[in-house]
């Protein structure tokens, strides 16, 4: 066999670039050919469509549980962490994808809207991480892939909250590196530019430029899950080839 079949867990699974995720490296699998297929917990609000995603994978082959999970509460992400140990015995991968995005003036923002773009983009990373590492460390191998953004790279107008939270998961995912390399564990960064998506709510003019696919985030994820063992891709910034906007 070619690649290792991995546990993944995955949070902003039900729609966009997370699912595209799933479904590509659930159809792929390390090993199709031979009916080699990744497990999931998949994770959301949406209960329904997380569900639909599972039962997919169920079918290809593969294994998947469907766990939702309102990532600004961290006793329901130590559920879904526990519920996957459980069901998996392991977490290979952690991807932390969940995210929201809002953009006004600075002085246009609530205190309680800046504060859930930094909980869901920010602090649901790090709560996932802190429950997942024990078991990644006792194994002493496990990889996390955080989806931040080029907002984590460039300020941009408009883009306050958002670029804090990830310039936060950029400066968080440094440092997290370096708490867990000694044990085997791989930790990276992507930043992809615009994403055909319905995130931040769908605007014409967006729609009408030079997008990157989902997929295309998703086909980088798949490069990653199969890296070797004694690699470590620190960052990707993932651009859309043609877009005219040079920062995004
Ligand atoms: N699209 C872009 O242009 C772009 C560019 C660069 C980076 N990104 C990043 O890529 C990631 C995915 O974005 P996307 O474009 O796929 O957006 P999307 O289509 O809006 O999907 C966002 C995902 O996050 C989940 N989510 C949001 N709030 C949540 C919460 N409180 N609890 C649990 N899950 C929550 C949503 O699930 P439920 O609604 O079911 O909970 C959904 O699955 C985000 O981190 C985003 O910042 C996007």
């Amino acid at each position: 066999m070619k690649f290792q079949p991995k546990t993944i867990l995955i949070t902003g699974a039900s729609k966009g670039i997370g699912r595209a995720i799933v479904e590509r490296l659930g159809i792929n699998g390390p090993d199709p050919e031979n009916k080699i297929y990744h497990s999931f917990i998949l994770t959301a609000r949406s209960k329904d469509k997380i569900q639909e995603l599972a039962q997919k994978i169920n079918q290809t082959g593969g294994k998947a549980i469907a766990i939702p999970c309102d990532v600004k509460n961290e006793k329901e992400i130590q559920n879904v962490v526990e519920e996957g140990l459980k069901t998996f015995g392991k977490i290979d991968v952690l991807i932390n994808n969940a995210g929201i995005g809002k953009f006004k003036r600075v002085d246009e923002f609530t205190y309680e809207e800046f504060i859930e773009i930094i909980q869901v983009n920010l602090i649901a990373p790090f709560l996932f991480t802190k429950y997942v590492v024990p078991s990644m460390i006792k194994n002493k191998s496990g990889q996390i892939i955080n989806i931040s953004s080029v907002a984590g790279l460039n300020g941009f107008k408009t883009g306050t909250a958002y670029s804090a939270s990830k310039f936060g998961l950029n400066g968080f995912t440094e440092s997290l590196r370096e708490d867990v390399k000694d044990y085997g564990i791989a930790v990276t960064v992507i930043c992809p530019g615009g994403v055909r998506t319905g995130f931040g709510g769908s605007d014409e003019n967006r729609i009408k430029d030079f997008l990157l696919e989902p997929d295309d985030v998703a086909h980088t994820v798949e490069y990653l899950i199969h890296e070797s063992e004694t690699a470590n891709t620190k960052l990707i910034e993932l651009k859309p080839r043609k877009r005219k906007e040079f920062r995004i």
